[in-house]
């Protein structure tokens, strides 16, 4: 379904992004990881998808944050694979604190990496999509983007804006073949969110569970191969925001 396809997929070495990573490879899609710190795992999924799916994978340590970085590294992914038709932006963290004790460091270090890395992604990916008349772009956004959450100031609001920049892009390029949708899970079992079994949230979830890093790649992997689909976020939560 992706074949001939290029996805990039940041954070794509554990969690989530890892799931995201070997579902657009079950499809066929070429993969470029691109990873914070983590070499010996993003090399090990890359190496997972070559063994398993027989595509084309290579890790890129690079830190969304920085707008000079991605711009290179955009360039080094354009020179191994030749473009890229799928972006997806997964990478994130929290640090989360009350707002009225909140240091200015810990608002702004959650922003610059999963809104304003977001945009750099976009930034520099954007002329390659624009060449091929073709793109999909796919931010994993967040519920506490919709409902808030008391603790994530800086976070829910980096999720909101990620909804905000999801609709824009998707309302400027749709006319150049160019899609833009976010994905906004709930409560996921991954590193982020630990342990949770005694969590009260779990009570808030209509289906009753956490999900699993597989069913926001199941959405994703819609995203990326629907075709009249754009500006939308689609919530992987068990019902837990509607
Ligand atoms: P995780 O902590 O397991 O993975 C996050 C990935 O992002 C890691 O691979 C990390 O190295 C990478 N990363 C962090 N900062 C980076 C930077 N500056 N540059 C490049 N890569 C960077 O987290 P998880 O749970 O897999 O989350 C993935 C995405 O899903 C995040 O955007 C998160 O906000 C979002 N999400 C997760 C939920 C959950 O319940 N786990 C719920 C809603 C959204």
């Amino acid at each position: 379904m992706l074949k001939g396809k290029t996805a990039i997929v940041t954070g794509g070495s554990r969690g989530i992004g890892r799931a995201i990573v070997w579902k657009l490879a079950s499809l066929g899609a070429d993969i470029a990881v691109i990873y914070a710190g983590n070499r010996e795992a993003a090399e090990n999924v890359c190496h997972g998808c070559r063994q398993e799916y027989g595509v084309e994978a290579r890790a890129y340590v690079c830190d969304v944050a920085g707008f000079s970085v991605v711009k290179e590294t955009v360039g080094k992914i354009k020179a191994d694979f030749g473009t890229a038709h799928i972006l997806v932006n997964n990478a994130g963290i929290t640090q989360d604190g009350l707002v009225a004790m909140m240091k200015e460091e810990d608002f702004d270090r959650v922003l610059d990496t999963n809104l304003k890395g977001a945009f750099h992604m976009i930034r520099h990916c954007t002329p390659l999509f624009l060449r091929n008349r073709e793109g999909c772009v796919i931010n994993i956004a967040s519920v506490a983007g919709i409902m808030g959450n008391a603790g994530q100031c800086n976070y829910s609001a980096s999720k909101a804006g990620l909804i905000g920049l999801t609709k824009s892009v998707a309302r400027e390029l749709a006319s150049k073949g160019i899609r833009c949708n976010a994905v906004a899970p709930g409560f996921i079992a991954t590193d982020m969110t630990g342990d949770q079994t005694d969590n009260p949230l779990l009570k808030m979830i209509p289906l009753g569970k956490m999900g699993e890093p597989e069913d926001v790649a199941e959405a994703v992997a819609y995203l990326a191969t629907a075709r009249y689909v754009t500006g939308e976020v689609l919530r992987v939560d068990g019902g837990m925001a509607m």
